[in-house]
């Protein structure tokens, strides 16, 4: 099912974040959103999972319209969220968390062993109280968290956030796989050039407009992106 997003615009009071945006994901595809701090990304994400309300646009799920969708529907339909900073349960431990992630249905244990499969750590990390994982560890959480719910489309917020290099090129890298088995990502980075390089399409957000929107490969070589987002000249 394509998300479909059409003349988005969204304020916190009298504060304008997003103004008419428009952005699709088609089924199969990684869409990055990528653009400065404060430009808009994760009022989008929040929007698209019913956590903000839009003032106008209209936001549709193959033909199903989301917009005014409460986040417990959205998420029943198969959008998944995995929020800026990780979002865990700190108290509870990895294995806790994961259940979470399935709280509508049982949870398999076959679909268990795939998370531990993708982030042997967490396997290991089973009876740890969330907490007390490190960054990057959390993201893992976060992740497969997101992943028990068997979402058709996944939301991610700067999954890379504070992660060293090698940790985010993991991370990357479990996108893609996650991705070629089937699910549609919708990513938000400020790491543009890892972001860009493994998706398919990408869009340019500007204090809270969409400027530019093409193939990633392109986007790559684009003028305007190379000197604002990739630091190059
Ligand atoms: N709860 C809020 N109340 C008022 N303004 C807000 C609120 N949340 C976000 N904003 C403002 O809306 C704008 C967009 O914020 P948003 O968090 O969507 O940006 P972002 O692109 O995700 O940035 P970052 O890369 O720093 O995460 C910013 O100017 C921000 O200050
Ligand atoms: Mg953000």
């Amino acid at each position: 099912m394509t998300l479909d997003v059409k003349d988005l615009s969204v304020s916190y009071g009298p504060i304008s974040a997003v103004r008419q945006v428009a952005l699709e994901v088609n089924p199969g595809e990684i869409v990055a959103l990528i653009g400065a701090n404060g430009a808009g990304k994760t009022t989008i994400l929040k929007t698209i999972s019913g956590l903000l309300r839009s003032h106008a646009g209209e936001i549709r799920f193959g033909d199903i319209n989301i917009t005014k969708m409460k986040p417990h529907k959205i998420v029943d339909l198969g959008i998944s969220h995995v929020p800026e900073r990780r979002g865990i349960f700190a108290n509870l431990t990895v294995y806790e968390n994961l259940l979470m992630g399935a709280f509508t249905r049982d949870l398999r244990a076959v679909e268990l062993d795939e998370v531990y499969e993708l982030f042997p750590i967490l396997k290991e990390r089973r009876k740890q109280v969330a907490g007390t994982l490190s960054g990057g560890e959390q993201q893992m959480l976060a992740i497969s968290r997101a992943l028990l719910s068997k979402p058709r489309l996944m939301l991610l917020d700067e999954p890379s956030l504070g992660l060293a290099p090698q940790i985010s090129k993991n991370i990357f890298e479990t996108i893609q796989r996650i991705n070629s088995a089937g699910t549609t990502v919708l990513l938000v980075e400020q790491n543009a050039h890892a972001a860009l390089r493994i998706s398919h399409r990408g869009y340019v957000l500007e204090v809270g407009e969409i400027v530019c929107a093409d193939k990633s490969e392109n986007l790559l070589k684009n003028d305007l992106v190379k000197k604002a987002y990739l630091g190059e000249n």
